[in-house]
């Protein structure tokens, strides 16, 4: 499978190169940035650590690349400064995205391909580009919470000094401000979270609001999100070029699930080589399902905002 990253010369997408190199998947990593000399230094320095990983076609380039790749993940984008909620980067960010949209509906994509949204706001994004891109909506697949839920699950376990790997717990709806913590299903190999020793309510609200406040505090110490993101990248892509069906919590527009249409959030998605292959509205706490329709309700205010300014 071949993945064209448009966004390859920056942290993210350098991140997530380095991540499918890691992950020996997926077939072929093509780099794709406005900064051609930036792509092509990540494409060189992931082709020497090649012989170490996997046998994989690492390149870089332009928009040719789009036309044979299976998915087309854009991560391109102007940062957040640490004060920044990830909607005030909208404007900054949309006409970027739908320049990028533009290049890419212009080279053409295969009709089995899958575009992948990363850059921020990746809700409103992605919504956008399931709208423009001219595949099926279900082949449009934003990263959504699948960052903020890896972060959450890490943070849990640091702090119950459990492994990380055993620890399950869940965040939905926006990768932003309104995102939903899901307590209800959390567990640590398989026993309730709740149940756990130390465990308290208090203990809860801090740990959700370190996740929350997760990417501003990368942002503040080092300028930005970059392994965990690419992590969080290669869990998703991954999941489509194998076929995985794993549910993963992951942005796409919606169409009823938890009563929540037009507007793109994360709720339980199997994600497949066909994209989003089936929702999963399991049953949740009502305020949590209350905390899910409210991040639709965020979104699709300001996704209206956007398209009386951008049209569509
Ligand atoms: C973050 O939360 C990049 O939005 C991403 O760090």
């Amino acid at each position: 499978m071949k993945v064209s990253i448009i966004g390859g010369g920056g942290l993210v997408g350098s991140s997530a190169g380095f991540a499918l190199q890691c992950g020996g998947v997926v077939r072929e990593i093509a780099m794709l940035d406005v900064n051609a000399q930036a792509a092509e230094g990540h494409a060189l320095d992931l082709l020497h650590g090649g012989p170490s990983t996997a046998d994989q076609r690492i390149v870089s380039g332009g928009y040719e690349h789009v036309p044979d790749s299976d998915v087309i993940c854009i991560t391109a984008g102007l940062r957040r400064k640490p004060d920044e909620s990830r909607l005030d980067l909208i404007n900054r960010n949309t006409d970027l995205f739908l320049s990028i949209l533009d290049g890419v509906c212009s080279a053409g994509v295969k009709s089995s391909a899958i575009v992948m949204v990363v850059s921020n706001p990746v809700d409103i994004l992605t919504y956008l580009a399931a709208k423009r891109v001219g595949l099926p909506c279900s082949q449009v697949i934003g990263l959504g919470t699948q960052l903020d839920t890896i972060r959450f699950r890490s943070l849990i376990a640091q702090q119950l000094k459990a492994p990380p790997t055993q620890l399950s717990a869940l965040i939905l709806g926006e990768h932003g401000d309104s995102m939903v913590p899901i307590w209800s299903s959390a567990t640590v190999a398989g026993l309730p979270l709740d149940k756990m020793p130390g465990w308290s309510p208090a203990l809860a609200a801090e740990l959700f609001k370190r996740t929350k406040g997760s990417g501003a505090e990368v942002i503040a110490k080092k300028g930005g999100a970059g392994f965990a993101v690419g992590i969080a990248i290669r869990d998703v892509i991954e999941a489509i070029a194998l076929d995985q069906q794993r549910i993963l919590p992951v942005s796409s527009v919606q169409d009823g699930c938890y009563g929540i249409r037009d507007v793109a959030l994360s709720v339980p998605t199997v994600v497949g080589r066909a994209g989003v292959v089936a929702r999963h509205e399991i049953e949740l706490w009502p305020k949590e399902v209350q905390g899910l329709r409210n991040s639709g309700n965020v979104l699709r205010q300001t996704l209206q905002t956007v398209l009386a300014r951008v049209g569509g």
